[in-house]
């Protein structure tokens, strides 16, 4: 009779109980916050403020509960909003959205079509404020326009073409320049990247070498990324952390070269990234937030730059079991998650969720202690690339 409880518990600590992803991202004025971490939204403020103090709790009505997985936020860097998707797993086509500068939430309601929420890899562009991405290998957009609270009329995800891809490629992408750089393509050598070419709809032919300063090349391997934004204008360098933080490559997509920096203090192939304009932050599976200051152009300075915590957003919002507990409903059970973890281009951040104690918290999460486990749910993304839908957009590409 041993074996019953045995077996049972075995099954227990191997399926996961799935809750919340917290996510991090900037505001147009380079704030950092951190949405759903410990059941709540802090706003950490501009760097300089990052390693004292207490992060501000700015958890407002309106908010999702923030007890899904796969949680993305996205920033508009011209409308000083942010976009959150998979922030409400009761609701997972919807797209929240948070105007910095009011402070406000508001909920999107979107027509999926045949985007499915729980598999997807997304961008949001830059200049036409457009998400372009892919859902089990079909590329679809979704024009934000100028949103900063929700349109009535409703959005919807629009079917553009099958991806070029093979169907085994798991999406490593990026935004630069308006361009989706994909990188760990099969068939393309290591350390080039597939573009697309967003404002014109074109995939472009051959594939585009990003050296080191030495000769080699990226790793050819699965990892996340983080657009770096300028004060203006579209970003230019992003950064590619490989699954195993072994360092950390900012691709320069002006001069399409690379610059190998310090990985990560914890490596951990579930964290997520955002990056500002002077720094690259990770939110780590534990809820951690550590950043990596950085400075474009000063190779010297970013060579001496090291990791450190965003200590005010720990003061606020420890890490640890708790830290992916959505303090809301129960939630029963996970995304029967398909999706291969990804990242999310550019303005992003990605999906978190924590591996820290198995053995905590219940399946059914009803308390708001439950450990968390199992990123391997996290869903969004998989699919690859992006081509585009160009005709409307391309008037955008003309202004720049
Ligand atoms: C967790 O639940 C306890 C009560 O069980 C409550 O006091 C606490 O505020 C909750 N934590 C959060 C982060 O909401
Ligand atoms: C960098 O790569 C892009 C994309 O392939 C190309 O259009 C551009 O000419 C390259 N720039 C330089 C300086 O090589
Ligand atoms: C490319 O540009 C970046 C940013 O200005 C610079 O740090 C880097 O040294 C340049 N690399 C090459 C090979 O010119
Ligand atoms: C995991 O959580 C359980 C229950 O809260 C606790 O007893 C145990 O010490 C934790 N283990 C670790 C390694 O944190
Ligand atoms: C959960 O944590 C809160 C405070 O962190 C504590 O008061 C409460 O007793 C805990 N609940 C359980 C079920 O462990």
């Amino acid at each position: 009779m041993l074996r019953l409880p045995t077996l049972a518990s075995l099954l227990l600590l191997a399926v996961p109980h799935v809750l919340a992803d917290p996510c991090v991202v900037f505001d147009a004025n380079f704030n950092l916050y951190t949405f759903g971490l410990n059941g709540k939204d802090w706003n950490a403020g501009t760097q300089d403020s990052w390693t004292s103090g207490t992060a501000q709790d700015i958890t407002a009505s309106g908010r999702p509960p923030f007890d899904g997985t796969g949680t993305t936020c996205y920033m508009a860097q011209f409308y000083n909003a942010i976009y959150v998707m998979n922030g409400d797993k009761a609701n997972p086509s919807d797209i929240h959205i948070y105007d910095a500068a009011a402070k406000s939430w508001s909920t999107q309601k979107v027509t999926t079509g045949s985007f499915d929420p729980s598999n997807f890899d997304v961008i949001l562009d830059h200049d036409t404020n457009v998400f372009y991405g892919l859902s089990k290998g079909e590329v679809f957009f979704l024009n934000m326009d100028s949103l900063k609270a929700a349109n009535p009329a409703g959005l919807s995800w629009t079917d553009v073409e099958a991806s070029p891809f093979d169907a085994s490629y798991e999406p490593v992408m990026a935004l630069a320049q308006n361009h989706i750089h994909f990188l760990n393509v099969p068939g393309t050598p290591a350390g080039d990247a597939n573009i697309f070419v967003i404002h014109f709809s074109y995939f472009q032919p051959e594939p585009q070498a990003f050296p080191l300063s030495d000769g080699s090349a990226l790793p050819a391997t699965h990892g996340q990324t983080a657009s770096f934004f300028q004060e203006a204008g579209v970003q230019q360098e992003f950064a590619f952390i490989p699954d195993d933080g072994s360092a950390t490559y900012v691709i320069n997509v002006e001069n399409n070269s690379t610059a190998k920096l310090p990985g990560p203090s914890t490596k951990d192939p579930k964290a997520t990234y955002a990056a500002g304009i002077t720094s690259l932050i990770q939110l780590d599976s534990t809820g951690a937030v550590s950043f990596l200051p950085y400075k474009q152009g000063d190779a010297a300075t970013n060579a001496a730059a090291a990791w450190a915590k965003v200590a005010n957003v720990a003061a606020a919002a420890p890490p640890g079991p708790n830290s992916n507990a959505a303090n809301s409903s129960p939630s029963a059970s996970g995304p029967s998650g398909s999706g291969t973890p990804s990242k999310t281009g550019s303005a992003g951040s990605k999906p978190t969720s924590g591996t820290q104690n198995m053995s905590g918290g219940g399946v059914d999460g009803t308390t708001n202690n439950s450990t968390d486990s199992s990123s391997a749910l996290r869903s969004v993304g998989s699919a690859s690339a992006l081509l585009v839908l160009a005709g409307v957009f391309g008037i955008f590409a003309c202004m720049l």
